[in-house]
């Protein structure tokens, strides 16, 4: 049984990585209707890689019961790519430096390794979700699609996103590219 105050955030970190999940397949379709192919598919990687996100947080949470926290969606417009893409990046950025470190120091105190384990792979995911949205931001800012020589891929164990076509292995975990799934 994960303690009380472990078990709210990770219900929270939950909620949040599904939601994250969902807006960015909104949001892909979007970028995919203004003509942004390579910024759809970014945006369907990192889905998916929240995905990976809620899934860690969830098996953590082991006594799932009650309603899950609602965030609004106010503020997060479905319009236009660039600002979608500058919603994604705020929200990758929160993740790392206020929410997750947040949770680390909760679930420390409470010696809720599993949680810690989940947090950690999340927070350095969403530290590459960033800068790879922001990339994005910069070309479609000058009217491009996101420059991709190689492909855009997910680790699918820790939520790692590359769009360099030489890397051997995860960065963050190790995995090999042989388990790498391409967009
Ligand atoms: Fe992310
Ligand atoms: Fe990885």
């Amino acid at each position: 049984m994960v303690r009380a105050m472990t078990a709210d955030n990770l219900r929270s970190a939950f909620g949040g990585e599904s939601q994250a999940h969902m807006r960015y397949r909104i949001w892909g379709a979007t970028a995919k209707k203004e003509g942004f192919e390579n910024v759809s598919k970014l945006f369907m990687a990192t889905s998916d890689a929240e995905q990976i996100h809620a899934t860690l947080h969830f098996n953590a949470l082991k006594d799932v019961e009650g309603d899950f926290p609602v965030t609004s969606m106010a503020g997060f417009g479905l319009s236009e790519t660039s600002k979608n893409l500058q919603g994604a990046i705020n929200g990758e950025v929160f993740e790392y430096t206020e929410m997750y470190p947040a949770y680390i120091s909760v679930a420390e105190m409470q010696g809720e390794e599993e949680a810690i384990k989940a947090y950690r792979f999340a927070i350095e995911a969403e530290k590459v979700h960033a800068k790879r949205f922001q990339e994005a931001k910069d070309a479609v800012d000058q009217g491009k699609d996101l420059e991709v020589s190689g492909g855009i891929y997910l680790c699918p164990v820790c939520g790692y996103i590359g769009l360099d076509p030489d890397e051997e292995a995860c960065p963050l975990c190790g995995a090999k590219r042989a388990v790498f799934i391409e967009y």
